[in-house]
């Protein structure tokens, strides 16, 4: 099992740019099945999630010829409207194929996704289902296990969603794109993600008006064309990258990323004294004083990210005072700071969605296991800042949503090593 090797205290500084989006790329995938034409991927991250998708669609019958930083897709020969089990079990993100599946062909038969163990009962899909049901189509649940979609017409839907989820707005959205007629949806989630993927559509012949607002309007047409996308910069990777340069007070500029879309991060560095300085595509974190403590409570877009909760946890066992860190989108999401409190750390669990951390407080090195990916990050600044060595398995969690994680934190000084 692969692992990662770091040795803290390292004096970092340079430059880190920042990958395209995990979380657009793995609903721009899914989506070229909405054409029969050519569609092409740029700035795509090298990351295993990005290979568990395009794996999922080769099953599916389309071609997937990849090129540096990037991939044409053609899906005008898929074959099969079931999602292979093993694939779809991977990852989170195979849920993505089901409403573009059932938009195309009116049928799709996949096993309950995969991914993260955070979030309660495994990872919910009744905003998925409902949404579905909207559209026409009927829902069979064969041993809790499978999913069979079937749809004789499917029809535009008007659906309010009773809970803000991301990846269930940007479902409907992809369906509803190729359904002729107006769906409308209201209480969207308006992460930056969903209005790159509506931006991206209608390129390619949609007509969505409102995504990045909390009603979205689609005016379905029949087939999509072809297209071309840049994926847009990764701000979690961005926020994290910047939490570490502010966690290890060192000077980093993190470059290729849009510091519009980690604004709240941004108002709380300023509040809690990390002296910085941002441009059009950079940030640059300097040396700064004595930090001090931050509540934060994790919200949808535009608040403070759930996926920067355990990178900034990290931060606040390094700054003066107290701050009460309420994870709201989650369930167990927070149970991973037990192992930080194992590196020194002083926090109480208060509650399963809030913990007081007091700093400052010295960590020192540990062998730990990654539960998740923003977990993993986290673990990995915690290490670089600690004293002694740190080692840290399941390290797959991470390459699924860094990519070439230890390379470019050599790059600005970091002492971390990659053991297969
Ligand atoms: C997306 O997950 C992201 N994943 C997550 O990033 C991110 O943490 C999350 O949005 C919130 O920002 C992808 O985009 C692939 P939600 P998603 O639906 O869409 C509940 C990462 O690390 N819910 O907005 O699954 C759910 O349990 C990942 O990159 C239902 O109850 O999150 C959660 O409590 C982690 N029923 C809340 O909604 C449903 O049908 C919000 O989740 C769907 C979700």
């Amino acid at each position: 099992m692969p692992k990662f090797v770091i040795t803290g205290g390292a004096k970092l500084s340079g430059q880190i740019a920042v990958c395209g989006a995990k979380n657009s790329a793995l609903k721009i995938i899914p989506a070229a099945i909405l054409s029969e034409e050519p569609i092409t991927i740029k700035n795509l991250p090298n990351i295993e999630d990005v290979d568990r998708s395009l794996e999922l669609l080769e099953s599916l019958g389309a071609s997937v010829t990849r090129f540096k930083g990037g991939v044409t897709i053609n899906t005008k020969k898929i074959k099969t409207t079931e999602l292979d089990q093993k694939m779809a079990d991977k990852f989170r993100g195979s849920i993505m194929f089901v409403g573009v599946m059932l938009a195309r062909f009116g049928q799709v038969k996949f096993p309950h996704p995969g991914g993260c163990v955070i979030g309660a009962g495994g990872r919910p899909i009744d905003l998925f289902i409902e949404g579905y049901k909207a559209f026409g189509a009927e829902i069979e649940e064969d041993h809790g296990h499978f999913y069979n979609i079937k749809a004789k017409k499917l029809k535009p839907a008007n659906y309010f969603f009773p809970l803000v989820s991301v990846t269930a707005t940007e479902s409907m959205l992809m369906t509803a794109s190729i359904i002729p007629g107006k769906t409308i949806l209201k209480n969207c989630a308006m992460e930056p993600e969903i209005e790159a993927l509506a931006e991206y559509l209608n390129k390619q012949g949609a007509k969505i008006k409102g995504a990045g607002s909390p009603t979205i309007i689609i005016e379905g047409n029949k087939k999509l064309k072809a297209g071309i996308f840049n994926v847009i910069p990764d701000r979690i990777e961005t926020g994290s990258f910047a939490i570490l340069a502010a966690a290890a007070n060192s000077e980093i500029k993190i470059t290729k990323c849009n510091p519009e879309h980690i604004m709240t991060l941004l108002e709380i560095f300023k509040k809690i004294g990390v002296n910085f300085e941002t441009g059009k595509d950079w940030i640059q974190i300097k040396k700064s004083g004595k930090l001090l403590a931050h509540d934060i409570k994790t919200h949808e877009y535009p608040g403070f990210a759930t996926d920067l909760q355990s990178p900034y946890v990290v931060l606040m066992t390094q700054v003066h005072g107290s701050s009460m860190i309420h994870e709201t989108i989650y369930d167990r999401r927070l149970i991973w700071t037990d192992m930080l409190s194992q590196m020194g750390a002083n926090i109480t669990m208060c509650d399963p969605h809030r913990i007081l951390v007091q700093g400052p407080t010295k960590l020192h090195g540990k062998h730990l296991m990654s539960p998740d990916l923003r977990a993993g990050i986290a673990l990995v600044i915690a290490g670089l800042i600690a004293d002694g060595v740190t080692e840290i398995d399941n390290i797959y969690q991470i390459d699924r949503g860094y990519e070439q994680l230890e390379a470019r934190l050599q790059k600005i000084g970091a002492n971390i090593k990659r053991i297969d």
